[in-house]
Formats: structure tokens, sequence, C-alpha cells
């Protein structure tokens, strides 16, 4: 039987019908509306359901969201998509309109359940999965068991502090990761930067600076542009470093990228591999992979498909 997966974004919902062995059978989206509050956020998550689902029957939910979230209690203990949703039971409130059961976990942590299930990390038992977005989400295998901690809201590997004093972080530190290299601060760093580089290509690509976002640096660095070039290698540098620290703390095999930035390709891709030789003690030296998701724009749902497998299959 089907499982419903159910990306839950900050502006949109997508939804997909998820069989096991075909994948996504079919999908709908919706707008989030989280002006309107909670309640109607709950209502078009259930909507989405009922119109992916049609006449066919479905086994259970899964729900992938960003924040701290602890599948185990099906609860939001805090979201920046949804600032005003504080311990939020949320898989209760959808279960009451849809009559199945509703798992909810990290947004990237169901990434690296759908790159297990569905992906690259197929079979594998030592990853890493991260998500190159607006956010710097991330997810971990070792030694075969999907790794949560304590609390549920483990592997927030994008918030490990790499430039200490560096910008602020949308989670009230400075100099995350996150705060210097997702693709929201990518865009950033290079709108602030271009007005000193009036002839980069990526305003060309963008149009107009206030539009410069990171696709439009790493096109332009394809074209050989310098202040792209600059750009992108400050950003492969901070990466490198997280990453570097992550190959030595759970020894993986592969390092599986995703999330919007990964589009960038080998552009990206090359220069990461390269640099992370330079943080990694000797012995680790080919001992794992950097590689680019191949889930693409089916990554959201089929994570969140994969999460409520996951949860239904081991506990
Ligand atoms: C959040 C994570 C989330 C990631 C990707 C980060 O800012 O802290 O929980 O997984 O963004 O959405
Ligand atoms: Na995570
Ligand atoms: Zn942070």
């Amino acid at each position: 039987m089907y499982i419903v997966g159910v990306d839950l974004g900050g502006t949109e919902i997508k939804v997909g019908l998820v069989d096991r062995e075909k994948g996504i059978v079919r999908k709908v989206s919706r707008a989030t509306e989280v002006d309107k509050g909670p309640d109607k956020i709950v209502e078009n998550i259930a909507l989405a359901i009922k119109e992916v689902a049609g006449d066919d029957d479905f086994e259970y939910v899964g729900i992938g969201s960003p924040g701290s979230i602890d599948r185990k209690k099906g609860i939001v203990r805090f979201s920046p998509n949804f600032p005003d949703w504080r311990d939020f039971h949320l898989t209760e409130k959808v279960s009451e309109l849809i009559d199945k059961e509703i798992i909810v976990e990290n947004d990237a942590n169901a990434f690296t359940l759908g790159e297990w299930y569905f992906g690259k990390a197929k079979g594998s038992q030592n990853f890493i999965a991260l998500t190159l977005g607006t956010g710097i989400g991330s997810g971990v295998v070792a030694n075969g068991t999907f790794i949560t901690g304590n609390n549920g809201i483990g592997a927030e590997l994008g918030h490990i502090v790499i430039v200490p004093e560096g910008p602020m972080c949308g989670c009230g530190s400075r100099g995350c990761l996150e705060s210097v290299a997702s693709a929201k601060f990518v865009g950033l760093h290079a709108r602030e930067l271009a007005p000193r580089y009036p002839e980069s290509l990526m305003i060309k690509f963008a149009g107009d600076i206030n539009k410069i976002e990171s696709k439009h640096v790493f096109k332009a660095c394809e074209e050989n542009d310098e202040l792209a070039k600059i750009v992108v290698n400050e950003t492969v540098e901070v990466l490198a470093r997280a990453i570097g620290g992550y190959v030595h703390m759970f020894n993986p095999e592969m390092i599986i990228i995703g999330g919007g930035m990964s589009k960038a390709g080998e552009t990206l891709f090359k220069p990461l591999r390269e640099r992370t030789k330079k943080y990694v003690m000797v012995s680790f030296r080919g001992t794992y992979r950097i590689e680019q998701s191949d889930l693409v724009e089916n990554a959201g749902i089929l994570g969140a498909a994969s999460a409520a497998i996951f949860s239904k299959g081991v506990e």
C-alpha cells in the first residue's frame, strides 16, 4: 500500500503518494499560508493529502519540516518556518482531519532516510547527508543506526560554529556553518560584494544586484568570473572545514549533499572534494566520498515518506 510524504515548507506544502518500490506515483502542492495561523496550515496539509490520495488508500503519512522535531512524541519543538509553534503537537492536529497515523521528522533527517531507502546511500551503514538550502540541515547514519540523540532533535550539523564571532545565524548563535555557507548567505554575501565588482557576470545573470542568488554565483563561477570565484572559494572553505570535522567524528563512507545549492554540481563538488582533503587526518584520505544527491526535487517528499517507513519499521 502507498505512503504519503509531506514536504512542509514555509511557503509551499509538497505532497506525494509514494510506493516503497517505485517511488513517487503522484504529487501535488499547495500554499502553506503561514500568515493564516496554525489551524489553516494543518487544514492545508490535510487538503493536500486528500487531494494526492484521491481514491487510493494509503497506510500512513510522513511529514518533514525544518527545526527541532521529536518524531517519537510527534511534536515540533521549534521550527524557523513557524515561529509561533512551540511544542506544537502537529501529528495529533493532522490526525484529527486525516484518520491515519501521522509521523513528523526534521526535514534533513527525513532527507537522510530518503537517501537511505531511495537514493545513493541504499545499503550504506555509515553516511552523512547535508542539505544546502535556505538553511543547512543534516542527518547521520552511523554503524547502521540512524542517529537522533537524546531528545530526537540531533544531527544539526549546520549549526556547528565554523567562524568564531561570525555572522548572526537564524538559531541565535554566531558563525554557524549555516550562517556562512547556506544558499541564502551565499546570495546575500555576493550582493554585499557586488558593488565593488560592477562587471561581475553574476549581476548580469541576476539582472539586478539585489536579485543575486547562489545559483547566479555558481553560474558566473563556471564562466571564471572573479567575484564569483572569490565567493565560491569562501563557501567551499567553510564547508570543507565542517565536513572534515564530520569525517573525523563518524568515519562515514559517504557525504551526500542535496538542497538547492547542490544543483551547482561539479562547480561546487570538485573544489569541495579537493579542499576537504586539507582538513582530514592522513588515515582518512580516500575513506569517504562526497556525492551530489540525485533525488533532486523529489527529495523532500521521498524523505518524509521514508521517515514514516523508518518509524513504522523500527519502533
Ligand atoms: C534548521 C534545521 C533544518 C535546516 C534545513 C536549519 O536552519 O535548524 O532543523 O533541518 O535548516 O531546513
Ligand atoms: Na537533522
Ligand atoms: Zn546556527
